[in-house]
């Protein structure tokens, strides 16, 4: 995930998780934001100034008045930003913003700001489900801040329960959504990612080298763009993206009955995953024993997901995608005529740092009336940008207006 320039203003009150607010400067800036620094009065208890100033280059910005405050400050820095993140958000913070109280040069730039927010609340668990706590957490969200809740685990206070700041990783991805531009906003995106897994025995299937983190990363960056993302996935070792409905299947038939039951409320499908084209005629009951010096499997065809999909499609934009190891774009038009595709994405699996497994892919998209977009190799996010550039072209208005 890439920050590009964002300028990113990182609020810290005074809770312990206020340490792991180091953690997240740190990652902020590694993804390239400008980030900026306002500590609550309690916050400093717990780290100094000093550490996130190391961390980000900058100032903090920690009181109203006296020596170091800047005049306006108040106002501009709430302003002069792309998005706002407040990590922790203690009970105290939460009461104070939706009580409107500006006491102080964090809760006051808040009142002043015009950016998105994101508030992340750290507390006790306890603390957590307080009525009047959850009651500020639906005023705030019923005034159109975003509310990211806190995860469950041991707490520092030795409770386990809902109250632990999200992991960096998450506070990252849902702070994306709020700089990123909402060009997919309500869109309803499907993606398959990952290979199938096609049974021989309870211990045995045949399966392929896909890892899923080419369609993961179409399911984050489309959730980011503010799509509604369903995705249909093998087995990976990825985590479920945040946001993203995640449906998981084992064998490409699996696939099909997914993809099926999703496919007419959809206004997208991106199929990434390498489904098997073949599954063993049967399946033995038990672990198949060692015998003679050969074995015969028998293979049946798996049903084609893309070709099932065609006959069900109506203004729906269908991308596949196509692995190569060679003459690529002839091979992936021919995949886009024979199963009446709206776009292909061509990727070249011969070379190490494209295709299967690895971070990076080179692909060419593929589409009809002469679209060729021949692209570098990049990271599998800004494929995925690139390529949801495409399907964002080719959706067709949506009902009612906007989009
Ligand atoms: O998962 P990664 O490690 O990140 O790797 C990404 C990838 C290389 C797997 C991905 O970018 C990719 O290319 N996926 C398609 C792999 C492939 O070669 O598919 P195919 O040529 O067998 O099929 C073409 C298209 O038909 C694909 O969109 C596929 O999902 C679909 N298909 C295939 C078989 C089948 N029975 N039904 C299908 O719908």
């Amino acid at each position: 995930m890439t920050y590009n320039g964002k300028r990113i203003l990182l609020g810290v009150s005074g809770g312990i998780a206020a340490y792991k607010a180091a953690e997240l400067a740190r990652r902020l800036v590694a993804a390239g934001a400008k980030v900026k620094v306002v500590m609550t009065k309690a916050a400093q208890e717990f780290v100094t100034p000093m550490t996130f100033q190391a961390l980000t280059g900058e100032k903090v910005a920690a009181a109203m008045f006296g020596p170091g405050s800047e005049p306006l400050e108040h106002v501009a820095l709430g302003q002069a930003t792309d998005a706002i993140v407040l990590a922790p958000a203690t009970a105290n913070l939460l009461g104070k913003m939706a009580a409107g109280i500006g006491d102080d040069l964090l809760t006051t730039i808040l009142l002043a700001a015009t950016k998105p927010i994101l508030v992340c609340p750290a507390m006790n668990c306890e603390m957590w489900v307080h009525p009047a706590v959850q009651e500020n957490v639906a005023r705030l969200q019923a005034r159109g801040l975003t509310v990211l809740p806190p995860a469950a685990g041991e707490l520092a206070c030795g409770a386990t329960g809902y109250g632990r700041l999200p992991e960096p990783e998450t506070i990252l991805e849902a702070l994306a959504k709020l700089v990123s531009h909402q060009d997919l906003a309500g869109r309803r995106v499907l993606v398959t990612a990952g290979p199938t897994h096609e049974d021989l025995d309870p211990v045995r299937f045949l399966t392929n080298r896909s890892s899923g983190k080419q369609g993961y990363a179409l399911a984050k960056v489309a959730w980011r763009r503010g799509a509604q993302v369903c995705l249909v996935s093998g087995p990976t070792l990825l985590p479920a993206p945040h946001g993203v409905e995640r449906v998981d299947i084992w064998s490409a038939r699996e696939m099909l009955d997914a993809v099926l039951a999703r496919f007419p409320e959809s206004e997208a499908l991106l199929m990434a995953a390498a489904v098997g084209d073949y599954h063993p005629t049967s399946r033995s009951e038990h672990k198949m024993k060692r015998g003679s010096q050969e074995l015969t499997v028998h293979l049946t065809q798996n049903p084609d997901i893309l070709k099932k999909v065609a006959t069900l499609k109506k203004k729906q934009v269908v991308v596949g995608f196509a692995a190569e190891t060679r003459d690529l774009e002839v091979a992936a038009r021919q995949k886009l005529e024979d199963k009446g595709l709206d776009l292909i994405v061509a990727n070249a699996v011969n070379r190490a740092d494209s295709g299967f497994a690895v971070d990076t892919n080179e692909v060419t998209i593929i589409g009809r009336r002469n679209l060729v977009v021949r692209l570098p190799l990049l990271s599998k996010e800004e494929v995925a940008a690139r390529v949801l550039d495409q399907v964002a072209a080719l959706l067709p208005p949506r009902e009612g207006g906007g989009g």
